[in-house]
């Protein structure tokens, strides 16, 4: 199903390749534990948000850099390949390519360890460079520290500001005053606001001290489901019943799809169930990329629950 119009999302964020293997259980340290698969992927949450909504039919552009190392470039080639638009991609001459060592066991438990290289020169100058593209844009997702100023010089041009905050890390309270929508796992959550969150009441409690700080809505994502709190109400996602493999990756396609149906002028209700949808389907299969789906895979995902009436209870917005 065609959108009604097409969205325009720059996405600031990292990219890396991801190498991973699934075995039967994580190694403790020093230990050595026999996987049976590897998958080599382009990565990164930048990347993957920026596919993502390529694949949900929005034209995306990529803010981020890669190295000048044959991996940047293998990475470049793929990312224009799924049509994400790598203009604003730098290059640096003197750091490597991100990169993310990842481990996956039969249950879904993960463990990675990264290389960010690149990912961590992105500059100011960068974000810059790219006034024009995030100005243009429909929707900015930003995921890096470095996105103060494209915040900024989104914010000025009425372009609509959805922060998604990984890896877990403090951030500055401007940053906080500047976005419309902010999205966490449980995990940054907690970072962020020093509150667990383990279920959709924990989750209310951390969406409403990232309110009192200045964001407009806050999404959480809680063990049982996803919580949005605006100022006037709330929405509750319970999880979706999908065969899921890994969740590697499905924060970032919950942020992309996020942005398109914003982009696309969508309520914020209908945009957070398409996200819910399209996160849901991502995790059936192993690793970032290989499981993000097409628009058409999430439409009809989502006719397929309505028919189940397993929609979330319709609350006011
Ligand atoms: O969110 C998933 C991503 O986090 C992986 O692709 C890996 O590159 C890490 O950045």
């Amino acid at each position: 199903m065609a959108p009604r119009r097409q969205a325009d999302i720059l996405v600031v964020g990292g990219i890396n390749t991801d190498f991973l293997v699934q075995g039967p259980r994580l190694p403790r340290a020093g230990e050595h534990v026999e996987g049976h698969l590897f998958l080599e992927s382009l990565g990164g949450k930048g990347a993957n948000a920026a596919v993502a909504a390529s694949r949900l039919g929005a034209r995306s552009t990529l803010l981020g850099r890669v190295g000048m190392d044959a991996r940047g470039l293998a990475l470049l080639e793929q990312l224009e390949g799924e049509g994400v638009e790598t203009r604003a991609v730098s290059r640096d001459p003197g750091f490597s390519t991100g990169v993310v060592l990842e481990m996956v066991d039969e249950s879904g438990r993960r463990q990675s360890l990264s290389a960010e290289g690149a990912n961590r020169r992105l500059s100011v100058a960068d974000v810059i460079a790219a006034e024009d593209r995030i100005s243009g844009a429909d929707v900015l997702l930003a995921q890096l520290a470095a996105v103060i100023a494209a915040v900024h010089i989104a914010r000025a041009a009425g372009t609509h500001v959805v922060l998604d905050p990984a890896p877990p890390s403090t951030l500055p309270e401007e940053l906080l005053e500047a976005v419309h929508v902010i999205r966490l796992n449980d995990a940054e959550a907690e970072v962020l606001t020093g509150l667990e969150v383990v279920d959709r009441d924990s989750a209310r409690r951390a969406a409403e001290n990232l309110l009192r700080r200045g964001v407009g809505t806050a999404v959480v994502a809680a063990p049982q489901g996803t919580l949005l709190l605006g100022t006037e109400s709330e929405l509750w996602l319970p999880n979706l019943p999908v065969d899921w493999v890994d969740t590697t990756g499905a924060g970032d396609a919950f942020s992309a799809a996020l942005c398109v149906a914003l982009g696309e002028r969508r309520s914020l209700t209908d945009a957070a169930r398409f996200a819910h949808a399209t996160a849901a389907l991502a995790t059936m299969r192993l690793g970032a990329l290989s499981g993000l789906p097409n628009r058409d895979q999430v439409v009809s995902f989502m006719a397929r629950i309505d028919s189940l009436a397993l929609s979330p209870e319709p609350v006011s917005w």
